[in-house]
């Protein structure tokens, strides 16, 4: 349900939009602007520009929520004494940002450090990957080390009421109050820096009856028993995140297998950091995933709904998604690898495994670490998450897949093809502007200009990717139109189609046009 505000909210933007867009436009007669690849650096936005949303859904989203009433901010005001997290004040860079983390949950909550101190040490022990180096496999553990304090039932819902709009905890049905309360307990944690953290490895049983649809074409490995300390302690976020060469033990090698070998990974002192690793052979197809409304129904456009998709439904699959998950799964070669890359913060991790390992191909995951989640406004958390997996494996193949609503997403996936042009074999796209009329954020596709048109496919539904022989390159359904502008596009704006006087030249347009809706969307 949209309101009338929002409606009318989204119509003036669109208007807006279009004006903007119209007063863009570049003299016809003009010679046409010589190609640019935007180069590889990070250029600071006029406005605080996050990775996960652009400006104009935090802009909106901020505006919900302060429509929502002045209360939103009492509550966390009232809730947590502290000053007013960035998401209210600072351009919103993410749902979940500014939150209190550590001392800060403790001393807001009123909780004393023996209460903690009683509390069993917990770890979130992020599923890893492992590449073949001279020195043997290299496993990067990545995860975080915390306790959950005891907060009471009622201060738990106060605290989920502030992540939903129109609605509360005690107005939705018993299994979404639960799954609030569980994702709020989640988030108020309290982070252990300065530990120690030790592993115990052991073979994993091969897939199959163990819940993993398709399982990844992982199989046992042959050993790889042994227990390791990692090298350095955690940060005062209470992460860690490195790559330890771990013992042979009977592990095949990466770059004599087809296999991807699974171990099974053990925090010790703890039951909650167990994780599947994944060591994976030298050559291959890796699949990096994005789960936000490609694997899963979100809505991350549409705030309310993507609030209430994030924080109290049940996570659902998209459409027949985990079909043709399981199909590439089960046909590309036994070295195939699924990676799970999502931006969503740390905290919410364990849920996003629980969704994935039930409905597709099990996999190593990335999710943003802590020290992230503090809005880096030089660093995509995205671009150097990516990045790092391109660098520990440089002879494999990778095909990227998201949908259009992230700008990031648009801005470092071509990036990587033009900065590895023998890696990136598919990029595949869901345009969900082009099937949902509630997301009306324009997407950029100016990144894809230069690179191979048959190697990225923007897409509607799952089945427009079955039958692609993504093995042999074919990345492309010709059948899908393209409507690729290699500017900014929305398909429910109606910016689209047939480029040609379209074209927005150069930043200093783009830069034109945001500041234009900003202001127009400050001023409603
Ligand atoms: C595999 O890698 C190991 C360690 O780098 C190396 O000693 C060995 O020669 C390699 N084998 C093949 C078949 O390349
Ligand atoms: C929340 O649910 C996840 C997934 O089912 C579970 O692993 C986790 O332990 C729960 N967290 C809390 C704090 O209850
Ligand atoms: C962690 O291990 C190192 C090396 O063994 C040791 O020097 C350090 O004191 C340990 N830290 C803690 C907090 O136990
Ligand atoms: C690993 O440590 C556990 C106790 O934490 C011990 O039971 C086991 O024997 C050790 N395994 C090896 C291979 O050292
Ligand atoms: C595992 O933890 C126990 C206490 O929980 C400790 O006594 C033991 O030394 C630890 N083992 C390793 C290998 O860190
Ligand atoms: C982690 O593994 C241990 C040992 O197999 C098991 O006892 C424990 O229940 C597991 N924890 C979870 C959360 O599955
Ligand atoms: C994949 O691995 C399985 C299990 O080892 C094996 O039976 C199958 O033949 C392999 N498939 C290919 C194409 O190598
Ligand atoms: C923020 O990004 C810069 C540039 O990459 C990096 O040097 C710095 O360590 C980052 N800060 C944090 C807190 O992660
Ligand atoms: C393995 O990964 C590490 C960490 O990204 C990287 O530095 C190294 O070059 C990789 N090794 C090989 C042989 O690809
Ligand atoms: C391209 O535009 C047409 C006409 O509006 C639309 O039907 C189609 O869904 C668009 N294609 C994609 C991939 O969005
Ligand atoms: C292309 O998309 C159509 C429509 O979704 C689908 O029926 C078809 O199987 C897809 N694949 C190929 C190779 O045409
Ligand atoms: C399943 O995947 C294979 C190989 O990627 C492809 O040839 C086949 O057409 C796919 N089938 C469907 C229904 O997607």
């Amino acid at each position: 349900m949209v309101s009338t505000r929002s409606q009318q909210r989204a119509l003036l933007l669109a208007a807006t939009l279009r004006l903007a867009h119209a007063a863009a436009l570049p003299d016809p007669t003009a010679a046409p602007a010589p190609v640019q690849v935007a180069a590889p650096i990070i250029t600071p936005a006029a406005i605080r520009f996050d990775s996960r949303h652009s400006y104009l859904q935090k802009r909106n989203l901020l505006d919900d929520i302060k429509s929502g009433v002045d209360d939103i901010a009492h509550s966390w005001a009232s809730v947590l004494g502290t000053d007013l997290p960035s998401l209210f004040t600072d351009g919103i860079p993410g749902w979940f940002d500014g939150l209190p983390t550590g001392t800060q949950v403790l001393s807001s909550l009123g909780i004393g450090d023996d209460d903690l101190a009683a509390k069993p040490t917990e770890v979130l022990n992020v599923p890893p990957y492992a590449n073949w180096t001279d020195q043997g496999w290299n496993v990067r553990f990545h995860g975080n080390v915390y306790k959950i304090p005891d907060i009471s039932q009622s201060k738990i819902d106060d605290l989920a009421n502030v992540f939903l709009i129109d609605t509360s905890v005690d107005k939705l049905p018993a299994d979404e109050q639960a799954n609030a309360r569980n994702l709020t307990r989640s988030i108020f944690i309290v982070q252990q820096g300065h530990e120690n953290v030790s592993m115990s490895l052991e073979p994993a049983p091969s897939q199959g009856g163990d819940g993993e649809p398709g399982g990844g074409n992982a199989v046992t490995a042959p050993g790889g028993t042994q227990n390791l300390t990692l090298p350095y302690e955690t940060t005062i976020e209470g992460d860690f995140d490195v790559f330890v060469p771990i013992k042979q033990n009977g592990l095949l090698a990466g770059n004599e297998t087809k296999n991807v070998q699974r171990l099974n990974v053990y925090t010790n002192g703890t039951l909650s950091g167990n994780a599947t690793a994944f060591l994976v052979p030298t050559e291959g197809i890796t699949f990096i995933s994005d789960i936000d409304d490609i694997l899963r129904v979100t809505k991350i456009y549409d705030p309310k709904e993507g609030l209430l998709n994030s924080f109290a439904r049940n996570f659902t699959p998209w459409m027949n998604m985990p079909e043709i998950y399981a199909n590439w799964s089960r046909t590309l070669p036994n070295n195939t690898h699924f990676h799970y890359l999502t931006t969503t913060p740390e905290q919410a991790t364990r849920n996003y495994m629980d969704f994935i390992y039930k409905t597709y191909p099990g996999g190593s995951f990335d999710t943003r670490p802590l020290n992230f989640s503090n809005g880096n406004a030089t660093l995509s958390i995205r671009l150097f998450l990516l990045n790092k997996i391109f660098e520990t494996f440089p002879q494999r193949k990778f095909v990227l897949v998201a949908d259009t609503s992230n700008s990031d997403v648009m801005t470092d996936y071509p990036q990587l093809a033009h900065d590895y042009p023998n890696q990136v074999q598919c990029i595949f796209l869901r345009n969900t502007s082009a099937t949902d009329s509630s997301d009306w954020f324009p997407y950029n596709t100016a990144g894809f200009e230069g690179l191979n048109n048959k190697s990225y496919m923007f897409f509607r539904e799952p089945n427009d990717l079955a039958g692609l022989d993504i093995y042999n390159g074919q990345c492309l359904n010709e059948t899908i139109p393209q409507n690729v502008t290699f500017s900014r596009q929305d398909e429910v704006l109606g910016i689209h189609g047939d480029s040609a006087g379209r074209k927005l030249q150069s930043s200093a347009t783009l830069g034109f046009v945001v500041a234009l809706v900003v202001a127009m969307v400050m001023t409603l």
